[in-house]
């Protein structure tokens, strides 16, 4: 998608090699009406798949998925990373490991959000390792729901979780798909 694309560009910077960073826009200062053109751009792409839910999984992934939801009009219901007094007994979990940070943690969905009647599309910010889609598919499958795909705003297509999760039959949709990156090369989009 061309404006995620040129707003990387513009606005996004390489550091330690392989981390982009987009807190002026994606994930910690958010660009509401940037979000609203990739919700347009999902929901053309996954037209006529029966989308009746969004999962997406906390924190940066709410906002895009909120926006996505106004625009798909349909609930969105995002997984917590970690159990508080507030999480209900009766969830869906699965184990999501993350490179990035080094932890390993369980995430969790109310049993009352996901049902075999639901086609789900799972949206988040970045595609890097896919442990976290990894996850999220994994408590789509134990709510016996349908997976429509996975929606993501920027893939680092260098990094193996796209394609593994391609490979695994699922449908996996990214805006901005980085093929390489350096500080002293800047970025490079897939072409396509
Ligand atoms: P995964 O998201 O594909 O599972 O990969 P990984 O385990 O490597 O990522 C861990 C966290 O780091 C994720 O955020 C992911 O979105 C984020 N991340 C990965 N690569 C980048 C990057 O290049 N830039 C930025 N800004 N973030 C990256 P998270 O654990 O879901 O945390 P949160 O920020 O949503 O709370």
């Amino acid at each position: 998608m061309k404006l995620l694309e040129e707003k990387i560009l513009q606005d996004g910077k390489v550091i330690n090699g392989d981390v982009l960073k987009v807190d002026s826009f994606l994930n910690h200062q958010m660009d509401p009406q940037l979000f609203e053109e990739m919700a347009k751009e999902w929901q053309r792409l996954f037209e006529g798949c029966g989308i009746n839910k969004i999962l997406t999984i906390e924190a940066s992934g709410i906002g895009i998925a909120c926006i996505a939801g106004l625009v798909m009009k349909c609930p969105v219901v995002f997984a917590k990373k970690s159990k508080t007094s507030n999480t209900p007994e009766d969830s869906f979990s699965a184990t999501v490991k993350s490179f990035t940070r080094g932890t390993v943690n369980d995430i969790y969905v109310s049993k009352k959000y996901l049902s075999p009647d639901d086609v789900i599309l799972i949206i988040d910010d970045f595609m890097a390792t896919g442990e976290a889609s990894k996850g999220m598919v994994q408590i789509v499958k134990l709510a016996g729901a349908r997976l429509a795909g996975i929606g993501i705003a920027v893939e680092k297509a260098f990094q193996p979780g796209g394609d593994e999760l391609r490979a695994a039959g699922i449908r996996v949709e990214s805006l901005a798909r980085i093929r390489e990156m350096s500080s002293e090369n800047g970025i490079e989009f897939c072409e396509d």
